[in-house]
């Protein structure tokens, strides 16, 4: 049987050492880390995201600060309102919740957050920083993938790493930070050719596509570490209920070193990475 990564459990180990090092900046007299977050609009899974993220900094004593803001904000007032944050020292993370509405330009917005306290990594300046392998700040989903892949893998040097799905929160920074491992790194997407035969060949599978059950156990070495960060809801034929699933077939995954399962794998990490990056912002501006 494949040991199973259990997400839950290593972010929670993750929150620990971050509420440590939030103590540690209040001992030394430096301000509390907060972290401010943007939602505009209505959306209603943005409400539930942005609820778990507050509740998650209370945990650990970062200050959370929202924004919320009408889903007809102008653009030029949530600029402003990014440029007060930016210029404003007891805001050390700055979130904008994404989707935003269709008259706001998400990437110019995303651009106006000041690289170094982006705690997404969405910013064009950390991806460069992370392409170049050159510090700034990792996208949280990606740098959760990396911690969870430590626990089972000591040392990542030559590896075969296989990464299904280009996408730019996940698939392409987590083929950086593999790279930067000095992994072996494929990327591979709706157009590749043969992935049953290129996932095959991995020490390391990363399945970010967002198809549910996508990875098959043929596809999958005996031995192999297996990531999912797939996480989609569908119904039960067996049960006529909904349930979550991931981008692989877990059962039929159990000739795998180690493998995440869904949910409880990567889903906990991501909000744990959150709250890591603030205090690293933090850690930065006390400096
Ligand atoms: N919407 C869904 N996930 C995310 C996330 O990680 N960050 C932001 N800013 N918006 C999101």
């Amino acid at each position: 049987m494949a040991d199973i990564i259990d997400g839950r459990a290593v972010a929670r180990d993750l929150d620990e050492k971050t509420k440590a090092r939030v103590d540690a900046l209040v001992a030394a007299g430096h301000p509390r880390p907060g972290l401010t977050v943007i939602l505009v609009g209505d959306d209603g899974a943005s409400q539930v995201y942005v609820r778990r993220k507050i509740k998650a900094c209370e945990k650990v004593g970062i200050t959370s600060t929202e924004h919320r803001l009408p889903a007809d904000t102008k653009q030029a007032d949530l600029l402003k309102l990014i440029d007060e944050l930016n210029n404003d020292p007891t805001v050390h993370g700055i979130l904008c919740q994404v989707p935003l509405p269709d008259h706001i330009d998400t990437r110019l917005v995303l651009r106006s957050i000041s690289p170094d306290k982006d705690v997404d990594g969405f910013h064009p300046v950390n991806v460069g920083r992370l392409s170049t392998g050159t510090g700034g700040i990792v996208p949280c989903t990606p740098l959760g993938v990396m911690i969870l892949l430590g626990t089972v893998i000591d040392d990542l040097k030559g590896k075969d790493a296989v990464v299904i799905g280009k996408s730019n929160i996940v698939g392409k920074p987590v083929a950086n930070l593999l790279l930067d491992a000095e992994c072996t790194v494929t990327v591979t997407h709706i157009y590749t050719h043969n992935l049953p035969e290129i996932a095959r060949k991995a020490d390391i599978i990363v399945a970010a596509a967002g198809a549910p059950e996508l990875v098959k156990g043929s596809w999958v070495k005996p031995g192999a570490v297996i990531i999912d960060v797939g996480i989609t809801r569908i119904m039960d034929e067996a049960t006529g209920k909904e349930k979550l699933v991931g981008d692989v077939a877990f059962d039929e995954c159990q000739h795998a070193k180690a493998i995440t399962p869904v949910p409880g794998g990567v889903g906990p990490m991501t909000i744990a990475c959150l709250l890591a990056n603030t205090v690293q912002v933090a850690e930065r501006m006390a400096e």
